[in-house]
Protein backbone atom coordinates (compact mmCIF):
# COMPACT_ATOMS: atom_id res chain seq x y z
CA UNK A 1 0.00 0.00 0.00
CA UNK A 2 1.37 3.86 -0.90
CA UNK A 3 2.21 5.05 2.25
CA UNK A 4 0.58 8.56 3.25
CA UNK A 5 3.47 10.92 1.50
CA UNK A 6 2.71 8.77 -1.90
CA UNK A 7 0.22 8.68 -4.33
CA UNK A 8 1.83 5.47 -6.55
CA UNK A 9 3.79 2.74 -4.89
CA UNK A 10 6.06 3.25 -8.46
CA UNK A 11 6.16 5.56 -11.38
CA UNK A 12 7.68 5.16 -14.39
CA UNK A 13 8.42 8.66 -15.78
CA UNK A 14 9.03 10.26 -18.43
CA UNK A 15 8.63 7.11 -20.68
CA UNK A 16 7.85 6.61 -24.60
CA UNK A 17 4.62 3.88 -24.10
CA UNK A 18 4.02 1.96 -26.60
CA UNK A 19 0.52 0.44 -26.36
CA UNK A 20 -1.51 -1.40 -28.76
CA UNK A 21 -2.73 1.37 -31.03
CA UNK A 22 -0.72 4.27 -29.90
CA UNK A 23 3.06 5.36 -29.34
CA UNK A 24 3.16 8.03 -26.55
CA UNK A 25 5.27 10.15 -23.89
CA UNK A 26 3.89 9.74 -20.41
CA UNK A 27 4.64 9.21 -16.94
CA UNK A 28 3.01 5.63 -15.61
CA UNK A 29 1.88 5.30 -11.53
CA UNK A 30 1.25 1.65 -9.93
CA UNK A 31 -0.80 1.36 -7.03
CA UNK A 32 -1.27 -2.42 -5.55
CA UNK A 33 1.11 -4.20 -8.68
CA UNK A 34 -1.87 -2.41 -11.47
CA UNK A 35 -1.21 0.39 -13.30
CA UNK A 36 -2.97 3.22 -11.46
CA UNK A 37 -2.68 6.00 -13.92
CA UNK A 38 -0.91 7.44 -16.97
CA UNK A 39 -0.84 10.99 -17.62
CA UNK A 40 2.10 13.51 -17.46
CA UNK A 41 3.42 14.86 -14.26
CA UNK A 42 1.72 11.97 -12.28
CA UNK A 43 2.27 13.04 -8.29
CA UNK A 44 4.99 11.16 -6.18
CA UNK A 45 5.33 7.28 -6.11
CA UNK A 46 7.30 5.64 -3.47
CA UNK A 47 10.09 4.45 -6.07
CA UNK A 48 10.89 6.57 -9.18
CA UNK A 49 12.18 4.87 -12.05
CA UNK A 50 13.68 7.43 -14.56
CA UNK A 51 12.32 6.21 -18.12
CA UNK A 52 13.75 8.88 -20.04
CA UNK A 53 14.85 8.08 -24.04
CA UNK A 54 13.27 4.27 -22.62
CA UNK A 55 10.88 2.71 -24.89
CA UNK A 56 7.84 0.98 -22.62
CA UNK A 57 5.84 -1.45 -23.47
CA UNK A 58 3.64 -4.38 -22.09
CA UNK A 59 4.83 -6.96 -20.74
CA UNK A 60 5.26 -10.27 -23.18
CA UNK A 61 2.47 -12.72 -22.87
CA UNK A 62 3.69 -15.91 -24.70
CA UNK A 63 0.92 -18.30 -25.70
CA UNK A 64 2.66 -21.32 -26.54
CA UNK A 65 5.68 -23.09 -24.51
CA UNK A 66 6.70 -26.48 -23.81
CA UNK A 67 8.32 -26.28 -20.05
CA UNK A 68 8.80 -29.48 -17.84
CA UNK A 69 6.36 -31.27 -19.78
CA UNK A 70 6.40 -35.06 -18.71
CA UNK A 71 6.20 -37.74 -21.20
CA UNK A 72 4.91 -41.10 -20.60
CA UNK A 73 8.01 -43.38 -19.44
CA UNK A 74 8.65 -41.10 -17.03
CA UNK A 75 11.15 -38.67 -18.51
CA UNK A 76 10.27 -35.00 -17.93
CA UNK A 77 11.82 -31.95 -20.22
CA UNK A 78 14.73 -30.46 -19.15
CA UNK A 79 13.13 -26.55 -18.89
CA UNK A 80 11.59 -26.56 -15.37
CA UNK A 81 8.90 -23.74 -14.19
CA UNK A 82 11.92 -22.31 -12.68
CA UNK A 83 14.67 -22.04 -15.00
CA UNK A 84 12.18 -21.23 -17.96
CA UNK A 85 10.12 -18.45 -15.89
CA UNK A 86 13.58 -16.96 -15.64
CA UNK A 87 14.57 -16.77 -18.95
CA UNK A 88 10.96 -15.55 -19.60
CA UNK A 89 10.82 -12.15 -17.56
CA UNK A 90 14.16 -12.00 -18.75
CA UNK A 91 13.39 -11.39 -22.36
CA UNK A 92 10.61 -9.21 -21.12
CA UNK A 93 7.82 -11.98 -20.79
CA UNK A 94 5.73 -11.96 -17.69
CA UNK A 95 3.61 -14.79 -18.55
CA UNK A 96 2.82 -17.24 -20.59
CA UNK A 97 0.63 -20.13 -21.48
CA UNK A 98 1.82 -23.91 -21.39
CA UNK A 99 0.65 -26.79 -21.88
CA UNK A 100 -0.69 -29.70 -19.98
CA UNK A 101 -0.33 -33.72 -21.89
CA UNK A 102 -2.39 -36.22 -22.11
CA UNK A 103 -1.57 -39.58 -22.82
CA UNK A 104 -3.66 -41.77 -25.21
CA UNK A 105 -5.42 -44.85 -23.08
CA UNK A 106 -4.92 -42.51 -19.90
CA UNK A 107 -7.05 -39.54 -18.65
CA UNK A 108 -6.59 -36.00 -18.08
CA UNK A 109 -6.38 -36.39 -14.38
CA UNK A 110 -3.33 -38.70 -14.86
CA UNK A 111 -1.31 -35.82 -15.46
CA UNK A 112 -3.32 -32.44 -14.76
CA UNK A 113 -2.48 -32.51 -10.96
CA UNK A 114 1.17 -33.35 -11.16
CA UNK A 115 1.75 -30.52 -14.06
CA UNK A 116 -0.08 -27.87 -11.99
CA UNK A 117 1.95 -28.91 -8.78
CA UNK A 118 5.23 -28.23 -10.87
CA UNK A 119 3.89 -24.70 -12.38
CA UNK A 120 3.69 -23.15 -8.98
CA UNK A 121 7.42 -22.94 -9.18
CA UNK A 122 6.72 -20.02 -12.06
CA UNK A 123 8.14 -16.98 -11.30
CA UNK A 124 6.16 -15.39 -14.10
CA UNK A 125 2.45 -15.61 -14.48
CA UNK A 126 1.24 -18.66 -16.14
CA UNK A 127 -1.86 -20.62 -17.44
CA UNK A 128 -2.22 -24.03 -19.20
CA UNK A 129 -3.38 -25.13 -22.80
CA UNK A 130 -4.76 -28.45 -22.45
CA UNK A 131 -3.60 -30.93 -24.84
CA UNK A 132 -6.20 -33.66 -25.86
CA UNK A 133 -4.80 -36.84 -27.22
CA UNK A 134 -7.71 -39.12 -26.45
CA UNK A 135 -11.08 -37.83 -26.39
CA UNK A 136 -13.12 -40.31 -24.74
CA UNK A 137 -16.63 -39.77 -23.98
CA UNK A 138 -15.13 -39.46 -20.50
CA UNK A 139 -12.82 -36.62 -21.41
CA UNK A 140 -14.87 -34.85 -23.46
CA UNK A 141 -18.02 -35.11 -20.82
CA UNK A 142 -16.56 -34.92 -17.76
CA UNK A 143 -12.71 -34.18 -17.47
CA UNK A 144 -12.95 -31.17 -19.75
CA UNK A 145 -16.01 -29.26 -18.44
CA UNK A 146 -14.32 -29.76 -15.20
CA UNK A 147 -10.94 -27.89 -16.76
CA UNK A 148 -13.09 -24.88 -17.81
CA UNK A 149 -15.01 -24.56 -14.69
CA UNK A 150 -11.47 -24.13 -13.27
CA UNK A 151 -10.08 -21.24 -15.57
CA UNK A 152 -8.37 -23.32 -18.36
CA UNK A 153 -10.48 -22.32 -21.12
CA UNK A 154 -8.14 -23.80 -24.64
CA UNK A 155 -7.57 -26.77 -25.65
CA UNK A 156 -5.12 -27.77 -28.22
CA UNK A 157 -5.24 -30.59 -30.95
CA UNK A 158 -2.83 -32.00 -33.07
CA UNK A 159 -3.07 -33.25 -36.66
CA UNK A 160 0.18 -35.13 -36.55
CA UNK A 161 3.35 -36.55 -34.10
CA UNK A 162 2.71 -40.55 -33.60
CA UNK A 163 1.59 -40.43 -29.97
CA UNK A 164 -0.43 -37.42 -30.18
CA UNK A 165 -2.62 -37.03 -33.44
CA UNK A 166 -5.99 -37.20 -33.63
CA UNK A 167 -8.30 -38.07 -36.84
CA UNK A 168 -11.05 -35.68 -38.26
CA UNK A 169 -13.47 -37.70 -36.35
CA UNK A 170 -11.96 -36.96 -33.39
CA UNK A 171 -10.98 -33.95 -34.27
CA UNK A 172 -14.45 -32.87 -34.56
CA UNK A 173 -15.50 -34.39 -31.54
CA UNK A 174 -13.03 -31.92 -29.80
CA UNK A 175 -14.55 -29.14 -31.37
CA UNK A 176 -17.83 -29.54 -30.71
CA UNK A 177 -17.01 -29.83 -26.80
CA UNK A 178 -15.47 -26.77 -26.54
CA UNK A 179 -18.31 -25.15 -28.71
CA UNK A 180 -20.61 -26.37 -26.11
CA UNK A 181 -18.00 -24.87 -23.48
CA UNK A 182 -17.17 -21.57 -24.40
CA UNK A 183 -13.36 -22.99 -24.47
CA UNK A 184 -11.13 -22.14 -27.36
CA UNK A 185 -9.32 -24.50 -29.72
CA UNK A 186 -5.66 -24.47 -31.26
CA UNK A 187 -4.51 -26.06 -33.65
CA UNK A 188 -1.41 -28.04 -35.20
CA UNK A 189 -1.91 -28.58 -38.59
CA UNK A 190 -0.08 -30.80 -40.84
CA UNK A 191 -1.28 -33.94 -42.85
CA UNK A 192 -0.09 -37.06 -40.73
CA UNK A 193 -0.38 -39.96 -43.52
CA UNK A 194 1.33 -37.64 -46.27
CA UNK A 195 4.51 -36.69 -43.98
CA UNK A 196 4.84 -40.34 -42.62
CA UNK A 197 4.81 -41.23 -46.49
CA UNK A 198 7.43 -38.95 -47.35
CA UNK A 199 9.85 -40.11 -44.18
CA UNK A 200 9.58 -43.80 -44.93
CA UNK A 201 10.45 -43.07 -49.21
CA UNK A 202 13.43 -40.52 -47.73
CA UNK A 203 14.56 -43.43 -45.42
CA UNK A 204 14.28 -46.43 -48.17
CA UNK A 205 16.32 -43.83 -50.63
CA UNK A 206 18.71 -43.51 -47.23
CA UNK A 207 18.59 -39.69 -46.91
CA UNK A 208 18.43 -39.02 -42.94
CA UNK A 209 19.83 -35.56 -42.69
CA UNK A 210 18.11 -33.01 -40.31
CA UNK A 211 17.71 -31.07 -43.74
CA UNK A 212 15.55 -33.84 -44.82
CA UNK A 213 13.16 -33.30 -42.20
CA UNK A 214 11.74 -30.43 -44.24
CA UNK A 215 11.66 -32.56 -47.06
CA UNK A 216 9.40 -34.33 -45.27
CA UNK A 217 7.37 -32.10 -44.56
CA UNK A 218 7.17 -29.69 -47.41
CA UNK A 219 4.42 -26.93 -47.25
CA UNK A 220 1.87 -28.58 -48.74
CA UNK A 221 1.11 -30.60 -45.88
CA UNK A 222 1.05 -27.59 -43.99
CA UNK A 223 -1.51 -25.91 -46.01
CA UNK A 224 -3.66 -28.86 -46.48
CA UNK A 225 -3.98 -29.39 -42.82
CA UNK A 226 -4.70 -26.03 -41.99
CA UNK A 227 -7.43 -25.84 -44.92
CA UNK A 228 -8.99 -29.39 -43.33
CA UNK A 229 -8.79 -27.42 -39.57
CA UNK A 230 -10.30 -24.44 -40.93
CA UNK A 231 -12.97 -26.28 -42.63
CA UNK A 232 -13.96 -28.64 -40.08
CA UNK A 233 -13.57 -25.83 -37.52
CA UNK A 234 -16.44 -23.76 -40.21
CA UNK A 235 -18.64 -27.05 -40.14
CA UNK A 236 -18.56 -27.01 -36.34
CA UNK A 237 -18.74 -23.28 -35.90
CA UNK A 238 -15.95 -23.31 -33.74
CA UNK A 239 -13.05 -20.80 -33.21
CA UNK A 240 -9.43 -21.61 -33.61
CA UNK A 241 -6.32 -20.61 -33.64
CA UNK A 242 -3.39 -22.04 -36.30
CA UNK A 243 -0.40 -22.41 -33.99
CA UNK A 244 3.25 -21.93 -35.82
CA UNK A 245 2.37 -21.15 -39.41
CA UNK A 246 5.72 -21.71 -40.87
CA UNK A 247 5.24 -20.64 -44.92
CA UNK A 248 2.14 -18.11 -47.02
CA UNK A 249 0.69 -21.30 -48.06
CA UNK A 250 -0.99 -21.57 -44.59
CA UNK A 251 -1.26 -18.23 -44.05
CA UNK A 252 -3.30 -17.90 -47.95
CA UNK A 253 -5.84 -20.83 -46.18
CA UNK A 254 -6.08 -18.65 -43.07
CA UNK A 255 -6.82 -14.96 -44.96
CA UNK A 256 -9.16 -16.82 -47.35
CA UNK A 257 -11.20 -18.49 -44.36
CA UNK A 258 -11.08 -14.84 -42.48
CA UNK A 259 -12.46 -13.02 -46.09
CA UNK A 260 -15.56 -15.17 -45.30
CA UNK A 261 -15.72 -14.69 -41.82
CA UNK A 262 -14.55 -17.53 -40.26
CA UNK A 263 -13.11 -16.61 -36.68
CA UNK A 264 -10.05 -18.49 -37.49
CA UNK A 265 -6.56 -16.97 -36.11
CA UNK A 266 -3.18 -17.31 -37.19
CA UNK A 267 0.02 -17.68 -34.93
CA UNK A 268 4.06 -17.58 -36.01
CA UNK A 269 7.40 -17.61 -34.49
CA UNK A 270 10.84 -16.20 -34.68
CA UNK A 271 11.94 -19.35 -36.46
CA UNK A 272 9.55 -18.80 -39.15
CA UNK A 273 10.53 -15.09 -39.30
CA UNK A 274 14.31 -15.38 -39.13
CA UNK A 275 15.72 -18.60 -40.02
CA UNK A 276 15.59 -21.13 -43.04
CA UNK A 277 16.52 -24.30 -44.41
CA UNK A 278 20.25 -23.23 -44.36
CA UNK A 279 20.22 -23.67 -40.97
CA UNK A 280 18.56 -27.12 -41.11
CA UNK A 281 21.70 -27.69 -43.83
CA UNK A 282 24.66 -27.13 -41.48
CA UNK A 283 27.34 -29.74 -41.23
CA UNK A 284 28.38 -32.12 -38.29
CA UNK A 285 23.98 -32.68 -37.08
CA UNK A 286 23.70 -28.76 -36.32
CA UNK A 287 21.07 -28.86 -38.31
CA UNK A 288 19.10 -30.84 -35.42
CA UNK A 289 19.43 -27.79 -33.46
CA UNK A 290 16.45 -25.90 -35.56
CA UNK A 291 14.77 -29.06 -36.05
CA UNK A 292 11.20 -27.96 -34.92
CA UNK A 293 7.79 -28.54 -36.62
CA UNK A 294 6.53 -27.47 -39.30
CA UNK A 295 9.97 -27.19 -40.50
CA UNK A 296 12.21 -24.17 -41.51
CA UNK A 297 11.38 -23.12 -45.03
CA UNK A 298 13.57 -21.77 -47.71
CA UNK A 299 15.62 -18.74 -48.00
CA UNK A 300 13.57 -15.51 -48.61
CA UNK A 301 10.19 -17.10 -47.39
CA UNK A 302 10.54 -15.76 -43.85
CA UNK A 303 9.86 -12.10 -46.02
CA UNK A 304 6.28 -13.64 -46.96
CA UNK A 305 5.57 -14.46 -43.35
CA UNK A 306 6.53 -10.84 -42.42
CA UNK A 307 4.07 -9.42 -45.12
CA UNK A 308 1.31 -11.75 -43.41
CA UNK A 309 1.88 -10.31 -40.44
CA UNK A 310 1.39 -6.61 -41.56
CA UNK A 311 -1.50 -7.22 -43.83
CA UNK A 312 -3.02 -9.05 -39.93
CA UNK A 313 -3.27 -12.44 -41.44
CA UNK A 314 -0.61 -13.86 -38.54
CA UNK A 315 -1.63 -11.75 -34.91
CA UNK A 316 0.43 -13.01 -32.20
CA UNK A 317 4.25 -14.11 -32.51
CA UNK A 318 4.73 -16.80 -29.50
CA UNK A 319 8.42 -18.63 -28.65
CA UNK A 320 7.10 -22.48 -29.32
CA UNK A 321 9.67 -22.76 -26.46
CA UNK A 322 10.37 -26.75 -26.64
CA UNK A 323 14.12 -27.11 -25.20
CA UNK A 324 15.92 -30.09 -26.36
CA UNK A 325 19.95 -29.93 -25.05
CA UNK A 326 21.98 -30.64 -28.30
CA UNK A 327 24.42 -32.48 -26.41
CA UNK A 328 21.84 -35.14 -25.06
CA UNK A 329 17.99 -34.83 -25.71
CA UNK A 330 18.66 -34.00 -29.34
CA UNK A 331 20.99 -36.80 -29.93
CA UNK A 332 18.61 -39.32 -28.18
CA UNK A 333 15.16 -40.37 -30.04
CA UNK A 334 13.40 -41.62 -26.79
CA UNK A 335 13.32 -38.23 -25.49
CA UNK A 336 10.41 -36.62 -26.56
CA UNK A 337 6.81 -37.21 -28.04
CA UNK A 338 7.39 -34.72 -30.68
CA UNK A 339 8.68 -37.01 -33.20
CA UNK A 340 6.97 -39.32 -36.13
CA UNK A 341 8.05 -42.19 -37.89
CA UNK A 342 9.96 -44.41 -35.69
CA UNK A 343 13.75 -44.21 -34.45
CA UNK A 344 16.55 -44.91 -37.07
CA UNK A 345 19.90 -44.58 -36.75
CA UNK A 346 21.98 -43.07 -38.47
CA UNK A 347 25.71 -45.04 -39.31
CA UNK A 348 27.50 -41.95 -37.30
CA UNK A 349 24.75 -43.07 -34.61
CA UNK A 350 22.67 -39.69 -34.67
CA UNK A 351 19.16 -40.27 -34.91
CA UNK A 352 18.00 -39.80 -38.60
CA UNK A 353 15.61 -36.43 -39.20
CA UNK A 354 12.32 -37.91 -38.41
CA UNK A 355 13.11 -39.33 -34.65
CA UNK A 356 15.29 -36.04 -34.14
CA UNK A 357 13.38 -34.48 -31.07
CA UNK A 358 11.36 -31.38 -32.66
CA UNK A 359 11.66 -28.19 -30.96
CA UNK A 360 13.57 -25.39 -30.26
CA UNK A 361 14.29 -22.87 -27.39
CA UNK A 362 13.19 -19.21 -27.81
CA UNK A 363 10.96 -18.28 -24.75
CA UNK A 364 13.93 -15.45 -23.41
CA UNK A 365 14.61 -14.35 -27.17
CA UNK A 366 11.45 -14.32 -28.43
CA UNK A 367 10.67 -10.17 -27.82
CA UNK A 368 14.40 -9.02 -27.91
CA UNK A 369 14.66 -10.93 -31.64
CA UNK A 370 11.37 -10.02 -33.12
CA UNK A 371 12.19 -5.89 -31.36
CA UNK A 372 15.18 -6.08 -33.40
CA UNK A 373 14.29 -7.65 -37.05
CA UNK A 374 11.07 -6.09 -36.48
CA UNK A 375 11.05 -2.78 -35.59
CA UNK A 376 14.68 -1.89 -35.66
CA UNK A 377 14.89 -2.56 -39.36
CA UNK A 378 11.06 -0.90 -39.92
CA UNK A 379 9.50 -3.94 -40.79
CA UNK A 380 7.10 -3.45 -37.96
CA UNK A 381 6.02 -0.33 -35.93
CA UNK A 382 6.09 -0.32 -31.95
CA UNK A 383 1.84 -0.55 -31.41
CA UNK A 384 2.53 -3.98 -34.29
CA UNK A 385 4.70 -5.53 -31.98
CA UNK A 386 2.54 -4.97 -28.59
CA UNK A 387 0.06 -6.45 -30.47
CA UNK A 388 1.82 -9.29 -31.46
CA UNK A 389 3.66 -10.09 -28.20
CA UNK A 390 0.36 -9.45 -25.82
CA UNK A 391 -2.23 -7.85 -26.55
CA UNK A 392 -3.68 -10.37 -29.37
CA UNK A 393 -2.78 -13.30 -26.91
CA UNK A 394 -4.33 -11.61 -24.43
CA UNK A 395 -7.86 -11.42 -26.59
CA UNK A 396 -7.30 -14.64 -28.07
CA UNK A 397 -7.50 -16.23 -24.64
CA UNK A 398 -9.34 -14.48 -22.57
CA UNK A 399 -7.25 -12.60 -20.73
CA UNK A 400 -7.87 -8.79 -22.61
CA UNK A 401 -7.73 -5.91 -20.25
CA UNK A 402 -5.67 -7.63 -17.26
CA UNK A 403 -2.94 -8.38 -19.88
CA UNK A 404 -1.19 -6.91 -22.87
CA UNK A 405 -2.17 -3.28 -22.34
CA UNK A 406 -0.92 -0.28 -20.76
CA UNK A 407 -4.35 1.22 -19.67
CA UNK A 408 -4.88 1.69 -15.62
CA UNK A 409 -7.10 -1.43 -14.14
CA UNK A 410 -4.26 -3.80 -15.95
CA UNK A 411 -1.84 -5.20 -14.72
CA UNK A 412 1.70 -3.55 -13.90
CA UNK A 413 3.74 -6.10 -16.23
CA UNK A 414 6.12 -3.65 -18.15
CA UNK A 415 8.97 -3.52 -20.06
CA UNK A 416 11.24 -1.12 -20.68
CA UNK A 417 13.52 -1.54 -23.50
CA UNK A 418 16.79 0.75 -24.70
CA UNK A 419 16.19 0.96 -28.38
CA UNK A 420 19.43 2.06 -28.80
CA UNK A 421 21.54 -0.62 -27.51
CA UNK A 422 23.19 -3.38 -29.48
CA UNK A 423 24.54 -6.76 -28.31
CA UNK A 424 25.17 -10.28 -29.83
CA UNK A 425 23.25 -12.84 -28.61
CA UNK A 426 24.66 -15.59 -27.51
CA UNK A 427 23.61 -18.70 -25.06
CA UNK A 428 25.79 -18.01 -22.03
CA UNK A 429 23.58 -14.82 -21.32
CA UNK A 430 20.45 -16.55 -21.64
CA UNK A 431 18.44 -18.18 -18.15
CA UNK A 432 17.17 -21.41 -19.81
CA UNK A 433 17.93 -24.93 -19.15
CA UNK A 434 18.96 -25.78 -22.76
CA UNK A 435 22.96 -25.58 -23.99
CA UNK A 436 22.37 -23.37 -27.21
CA UNK A 437 20.14 -21.42 -28.96
CA UNK A 438 19.49 -20.77 -32.84
CA UNK A 439 20.07 -17.07 -32.65
CA UNK A 440 24.06 -18.06 -31.52
CA UNK A 441 25.77 -14.89 -32.59
CA UNK A 442 22.80 -12.57 -33.87
CA UNK A 443 23.32 -8.73 -33.26
CA UNK A 444 20.49 -7.29 -32.04
CA UNK A 445 19.41 -3.51 -31.76
CA UNK A 446 17.23 -2.62 -28.75
CA UNK A 447 17.34 -4.84 -26.26
CA UNK A 448 15.20 -5.00 -22.78
CA UNK A 449 16.90 -3.21 -19.97
CA UNK A 450 14.37 -3.69 -16.87
CA UNK A 451 11.46 -6.33 -16.50
CA UNK A 452 8.56 -5.22 -13.95
CA UNK A 453 5.89 -7.99 -13.01
CA UNK A 454 2.81 -6.82 -11.34
CA UNK A 455 4.17 -3.86 -10.45
CA UNK A 456 7.09 -5.51 -8.70
CA UNK A 457 10.57 -5.26 -10.66
CA UNK A 458 11.44 -8.39 -11.64
CA UNK A 459 14.58 -8.04 -13.82
CA UNK A 460 16.83 -5.66 -13.67
CA UNK A 461 20.35 -5.64 -15.79
CA UNK A 462 19.90 -8.79 -16.86
CA UNK A 463 20.01 -10.29 -12.93
CA UNK A 464 16.25 -12.23 -12.47
CA UNK A 465 15.05 -10.91 -9.08
CA UNK A 466 11.70 -12.64 -8.82
CA UNK A 467 11.45 -15.34 -6.29
CA UNK A 468 10.76 -19.07 -7.55
CA UNK A 469 7.01 -19.37 -6.44
CA UNK A 470 5.83 -15.76 -7.32
CA UNK A 471 4.12 -16.19 -10.23
CA UNK A 472 0.57 -16.50 -10.66
CA UNK A 473 -2.14 -18.99 -12.01
CA UNK A 474 -4.08 -17.28 -14.29
CA UNK A 475 -7.42 -18.90 -14.62
CA UNK A 476 -9.89 -17.40 -17.76
CA UNK A 477 -13.46 -17.19 -17.55
CA UNK A 478 -15.65 -16.62 -20.44
CA UNK A 479 -15.18 -14.23 -23.35
CA UNK A 480 -16.69 -12.61 -26.21
CA UNK A 481 -13.96 -13.91 -28.42
CA UNK A 482 -14.12 -17.53 -28.05
CA UNK A 483 -18.15 -18.07 -28.83
CA UNK A 484 -19.37 -19.48 -31.99
CA UNK A 485 -20.53 -16.87 -35.07
CA UNK A 486 -23.56 -18.32 -34.96
CA UNK A 487 -23.38 -19.57 -38.44
CA UNK A 488 -23.63 -23.62 -39.15
CA UNK A 489 -25.13 -25.61 -42.54
CA UNK A 490 -28.33 -25.77 -43.04
CA UNK A 491 -29.21 -23.94 -39.84
CA UNK A 492 -28.27 -27.36 -38.10
CA UNK A 493 -26.20 -27.55 -35.14
CA UNK A 494 -25.16 -30.53 -35.37
CA UNK A 495 -22.54 -29.85 -32.07
CA UNK A 496 -25.54 -28.94 -29.49
CA UNK A 497 -27.31 -32.10 -30.06
CA UNK A 498 -25.16 -34.21 -27.72
O1 LIG B 1 8.61 -28.58 -33.17
C1 LIG B 1 7.81 -28.15 -32.35
N1 LIG B 1 6.96 -27.21 -32.71
N2 LIG B 1 7.82 -28.67 -31.10
C2 LIG B 1 6.90 -28.40 -30.07
C3 LIG B 1 5.65 -29.18 -30.21
C4 LIG B 1 4.66 -28.50 -31.11
O2 LIG B 1 4.35 -29.04 -32.16
O3 LIG B 1 4.17 -27.44 -30.76
ZN1 LIG C 1 2.57 -27.92 -32.58
ZN1 LIG D 1 4.42 -26.12 -29.51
Amino acid sequence: MPSHDFDYDLVVRGATLAGPAEVFEADLGVRDGMIAAVGRNLRRGAEEIDARGMIVTPGGLDPHCHIEEPSEDGGVQEESFSSGSAAALAGGTTSFICFVPQWKGHPIAATAAGYEARARASRADYSFHQIITDPTPDVLEREVPALVARGIRSLKVFLTYDPLRLTDGQFLEVLATARRLGAFVTVHCENYDAIGWRIRALLEAGLTDPLQHAWARPPVVEREATHRAIALAELVDQPIQVFHVSCDEAAEEIARARARGVKVWGETCPQYLTLSTDDLAKPDFEGAKVVCSPALRAPGESERIWARIREGTLDVVSSDHCGFSFATAKRDPGSSGYGQGGAKARPDGMPAFNAIPNGVPGIETRLPVLFSEGVSTGRIDLPTFVRLTSTNAARLFGLAGRKGTLAPGADADLVLWNPDAERALTNSDLHHAIDYTPWEGMRLKGLPTMTIRRGEIAVRDGQVLAEPGSGRFLARGPYALATPSGRVPDGFDAAARR
